[in-house]
């Protein structure tokens, strides 16, 4: 299979962690519920193509997501310990019961930067956001488990428009101060641009954040999101999301589509010289499989070239 020519570029880093939300930001969003056999072979597809990182499903409630209603017997068919992280998703108590119970080492709490989208996907006003997430983020770190903390709407909200880095920095400083040791930065409908990403990684450094607390969580519905990628690892993030296959986006989200693709990623990352783990030949078959499960050719630029 055709490789990138490695040419190395200035100022990057020489090595970067992709965590993989193809099972669960890509999944998520499917019409159609995919069979539980097909998503635990796809887990164990994506750990075999080298990601360290791969999050598996969410606990949240089964009528708000019922595309992964099956999280416990998704856990119970999966070797939680394949991969250094295999994290879920978890917005409450409840959800946070059910994880410890099938054994989960990491856990993500996914608060929101806008008023508008707390209500919508969490069903509570932004601040209520953070009297829901403090219990769960205190009793997981007392459990042992680690904390990713998510932050949507970062870059633009479909309903309020355009939102400052102020309240970005001031809702991220939040959630770790309550204890998250990663946040994620999502651009949940893809709207952010090189920019714009700068000033976000910049107004944290700013804030006394350590960029290495920072990942970036791109969505492509504006085809920004490599661009986006190499911006902020000139800015010093090491931490990149991205979905295998280019799958995703969010049902409470109007105009989220696909996160960048994972093959994308790699290509540019790999073609930099940049170490990732993943073997991209596995990783384009592993999406290449996932796209003849769901009926339809992956959004993936490289799994289109490449497969
Ligand atoms: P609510 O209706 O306010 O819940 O929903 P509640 O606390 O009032 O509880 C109502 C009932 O639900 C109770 O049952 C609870 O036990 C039950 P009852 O006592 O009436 O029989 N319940 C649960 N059951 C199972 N698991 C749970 C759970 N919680 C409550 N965890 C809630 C609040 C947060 C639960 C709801 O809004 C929800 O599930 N939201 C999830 C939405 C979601 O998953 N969105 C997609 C992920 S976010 C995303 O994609 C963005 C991201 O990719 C980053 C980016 O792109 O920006 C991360
Ligand atoms: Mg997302």
């Amino acid at each position: 299979m055709r490789a990138p020519q490695l040419v190395p570029g200035d100022g990057l880093p020489s090595a970067v962690t992709i965590y993989d939300v193809g099972p669960r930001d890509g999944l998520q969003n499917e019409k159609a519920v995919v069979p539980v056999e097909v998503k635990a072979e796809f887990i164990g597809r994506l750990v075999d193509a080298g990601l360290r990182a791969v999050e598996t499903t969410s606990f949240v409630h089964p009528k708000w997501v019922p595309q992964l209603a099956d999280a416990e017997e998704l856990l119970a068919r999966i070797d939680l310990g394949a991969a250094p992280r295999m994290p879920v998703l978890v917005p409450n108590e409840r959800g946070l019961d059910r994880a410890l119970e099938a054994g989960v080492r990491e856990i993500a709490v996914f608060g929101s930067a806008t008023e508008s989208f707390a209500q919508r996907n969490l069903n509570r006003s932004l601040d209520a956001q953070f009297t829901m997430f403090d219990p769960v983020v205190a009793r997981a770190r007392d459990a042992g488990l680690a904390v990713r903390a998510y932050v949507s709407m970062c870059f633009g909200d479909p309903w309020e428009g355009d939102v400052a880095v102020d309240q970005v920095v001031s809702v991220g400083r939040r959630l770790l101060e309550m204890g998250a040791s990663e946040l994620s930065l999502g651009d949940t409908i893809g709207v952010g641009t090189p920019g714009h990403v700068s000033a976000l990684v910049n107004g944290f450094v700013d804030a006394g954040v350590p960029v290495d607390a920072l990942a970036m969580h791109f969505h492509d519905t504006y085809g920004q999101a490599l661009s986006n990628a190499l911006t902020a690892m000139r800015a010093g993030v090491t931490t990149l999301d991205a979905s295998a296959g280019g799958l995703g986006g969010c049902p409470y989200a109007e105009s989220a589509t696909g996160n960048l693709a994972t093959e994308d990623l790699v290509w540019q990352l790999h073609g930099l010289g940049i170490e990732t783990g993943v073997d991209l030949e596995a990783l384009v078959r592993t999406s290449t499989w996932m796209a003849g499960r769901l009926g339809r050719p992956s959004p993936s630029r490289v799994v289109q070239a490449l497969a």
